[in-house]
C-alpha cells in the first residue's frame, strides 16, 4: 500500500504533507512531516498540483487559504480539532465589538471564517514573535487560553483570553508531571504551550513539536518526558534514536490526529472530489491577510 499510495501521488503530481503527531505509518509516507508552522510555510511554496493532508481539517483549510489554485486533500474529513471549534465567527464578532477593535491574533487551530476575523495568525513556534510584531498593547487572543497565558508571561502587553483549550493538553495535570518526574527523575521534561500555566511552571523548556524535536537535537541530555500529544514520542525517538523519550501521560491522545490510515489515503487520492478542501473565495480573502503576515514575520 505505501508502494502504490506513492506512485499515485508522483502520477498526480502531488505532495503529502503530514503533522508530528500523524501515526507512524502516515508519517513514513510524507514527503514532509512537520508542526503547524512548516506545514504551512511547505503548503504556500510547493509547485505541487495536489496537496494531500495528513493532519485536521485546520490544516487543509489553511493550505487551501495560502494555494487556492492548488487541490487540496483531507483523506478523512470529519478529521478535526476540538479546540478550533470553541470559537465561532459570531462569537468573535460580538468580543471584537465589546473590546473596541483591539488587534486580534489567532492560532493556526482555528476555523477560516474565524482566521477571517482576525489581524494575524500564529503558531505555537512563533506565538512570541507575532505579539511582540503588534502595535498595540492590548490584543485579543483566539481560541487556546492556555497559549495566550504563555505569551502572557513572555511579554508586557495585555491579552485578552478566549476560553478555548485543546481537551489532551489541558487535560494534563501538576500531578501527573510530578508523578513522571518522579519515575524518571533524571529526564527533562519538555512541554507544548498548548498546557496549563501550573505544567509550564515545570517545564524545563516550551517547545512547539518540531521545536521538540530541534531541542532534543542539540542538547546533551539524554532522556525528556514529553508534554504533548503522545504521537510525538515517534518523530522524536526518530530524531534521536539513541535517547529516551517518556509520555508524561496517556491520556494526551488526540483521537482526530489517528484516524487517516493507508486505505484512506489511497481511497481519497482515487476519488478526489469527495475530499477536497476548499475554503470560499469571501472568506479565503481576509483569512488570507492573517496567515500571510504570519509567515513573512519569518
Ligand atoms: P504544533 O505542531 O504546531 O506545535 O501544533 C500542535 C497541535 O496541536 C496541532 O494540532
Ligand atoms: Fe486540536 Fe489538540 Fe488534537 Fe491538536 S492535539 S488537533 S489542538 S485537539
Amino acid at each position: 500500500m505505501k508502494d502504490k499510495i506513492r506512485e499515485l501521488i508522483k502520477q498526480k503530481n502531488g505532495i503529502i504533507l503530514a503533522h508530528n503527531y500523524q501515526p507512524p505509518e502516515i508519517q513514513e509516507i510524507a514527503d514532509l512531516c512537520g508542526d503547524s508552522l512548516e506545514l504551512s510555510i511547505k503548503a504556500s511554496k510547493t509547485e505541487a498540483e495536489i496537496i494531500l493532508c495528513c493532519g485536521v481539517k485546520f490544516m487543509a483549510e489553511t493550505a487551501s487559504i495560502l494555494s487556492p489554485e492548488k487541490r487540496v486533500l483531507l483523506p478523512v474529513m470529519d478529521a478535526g480539532c476540538p479546540m478550533a471549534d470553541m470559537v465561532t465567527p459570531e462569537a468573535l464578532k460580538k468580543k471584537k465589538d465589546q473590546l473596541g477593535g483591539i488587534p486580534v491574533v489567532t492560532y493556526v487551530n482555528s476555523t477560516a471564517a474565524v482566521k477571517a476575523l482576525s489581524d494575524i495568525c500564529c503558531t505555537s513556534a512563533n506565538v512570541i514573535d507575532v505579539i511582540n510584531s503588534i502595535d498595540s498593547d492590548e490584543i485579543l487572543m483566539t481560541p487556546d487560553k492556555n497559549l495566550a497565558q504563555y505569551a502572557a508571561s513572555k511579554t508586557n502587553k495585555k491579552i485578552h483570553l478566549w476560553e478555548g483549550y485543546c481537551p489532551y493538553h489541558d487535560n494534563l495535570t501538576k500531578e501527573d508531571v510530578l508523578s513522571a518526574k518522579a519515575e524518571h527523575p533524571n529526564a527533562l521534561f519538555i512541554a507544548h504551550p498548548e498546557c496549563s500555566p501550573e505544567v509550564l511552571k515545570l517545564a524545563d523548556s516550551v517547545q512547539s513539536t518540531s521545536g521538540m524535536i530541534r531541542f532534543v537535537k542539540e542538547t546533551d541530555h539524554d532522556s525528556f518526558t514529553i508534554g504533548t500529544e503522545i504521537g510525538h514520542l515517534y518523530p522524536l525517538s526518530k530524531a534521536c534514536p539513541d535517547k529516551q523519550f517518556f509520555a508524561a501521560s496517556d491520556k494526551m491522545f488526540c483521537e482526530d490526529m489517528k484516524k487517516i490510515t493507508y486505505e484512506n489515503v489511497i481511497n481519497c487520492l482515487e476519488n478526489p472530489s469527495f475530499f477536497e478542501v476548499k475554503v470560499p473565495e469571501n472568506i479565503r480573502k481576509d483569512a488570507y491577510t492573517a496567515v500571510k503576515r504570519m509567515i513573512d514575520l519569518k
